[in-house]
């Protein structure tokens, strides 16, 4: 079984990825939406959850665990394959790399949490990209509680997204990175504002990719999960499961 957890239903961005190439398993799904947003908590906030997850998760059956939010890998995964070694953890990876590849005007933007922007992981990627590349950041700033409640697009959604993008876009980015789990379901206002010529870059295909071959090498992949119809998944909610459900309906009715 895949254990996969967010803060909220962001995560779900990754599992629809990760259900896409790998169909056949079981998974569990944990929303910890009682203590969404994990965007500026403390490290040690969020190592304490991810504790308590993983140890929900293990006891689920669990064999592999997806951090699928940015901002619990910077904070956490360190600690969380020190302490539960040999256990797998597979984190999000800030996709700076390929839009460093991919920008024309030599300009990338970063869409992430605070948490996400300060973790070493992110700044360490980012002093790896080639100097001639210039990258704007900027914080999500309300993305992740319109995801919460559902709302995706329309006036409010894209008024959000409006102020958070647009000094990217003023900055000359032509390539924007989602750092955040939960930033693909807000995908409509996001192209919507950028415009046509801008790539939006979400890293959720590569980690389910990276997350297949190591299933592959330390021999996981159990191909256990219900041979037909839609993903053998289980949604479990620390706080209201009615958003988790809201999304999950969206992506797989
Ligand atoms: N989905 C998260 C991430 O990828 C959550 C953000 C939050 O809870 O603030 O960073």
């Amino acid at each position: 079984m895949i254990g996969i957890f967010d803060s909220g239903s962001g995560g779900l961005s990754v599992a629809r990825e990760i259900v896409k190439i790998l169909p056949r398993e079981k998974y569990v799904f944990f929303a910890d939406n009682a203590h969404c947003p994990y965007g500026e908590k403390s490290k040690e906030y969020i190592e304490d959850r991810a504790r308590a997850i993983t140890d929900f998760l293990i006891g689920k059956g669990a064999g592999i665990v997806v951090v699928a939010c940015n901002t619990a890998t910077a904070a956490a995964i360190a600690t969380l394959r020190k302490e539960y070694a040999p256990m797998k953890f597979i984190g999000m990876e800030p996709a700076v790399k390929p839009a460093a590849l991919g920008t024309k005007t030599g300009v990338i933007g970063v869409l992430a949490t605070a948490g996400t922007l300060k973790g070493s992981k992110y700044l360490t990627t980012k002093s790896s990209v080639d100097s001639g590349i210039k990258i704007v950041e900027h914080v999500g700033k309300g993305f992740v509680e319109l995801v919460e409640r559902g709302v995706l697009e329309g006036p409010e959604a894209e008024e959000t997204v409006r102020a958070s993008l647009s000094p990217l876009l003023e900055a000359g980015a032509d390539t924007i990175v989602l750092g955040c789990t939960h930033y693909p379901f807000l995908i409509n206002p996001i192209r919507k504002i950028a415009g046509e010529g801008v790539s939006i870059v979400d890293p959720a295909p590569a980690v389910a990719r990276h997350l297949r071959n190591v299933m592959d090498e330390e021999g996981l992949i159990k191909n256990d999960g219900a041979p037909c119809g839609g993903p053998d998944i289980e949604l479990v909610s620390s706080g209201d499961p009615e958003s988790l459900q809201r999304i999950f309906s969206l992506i797989y009715l």
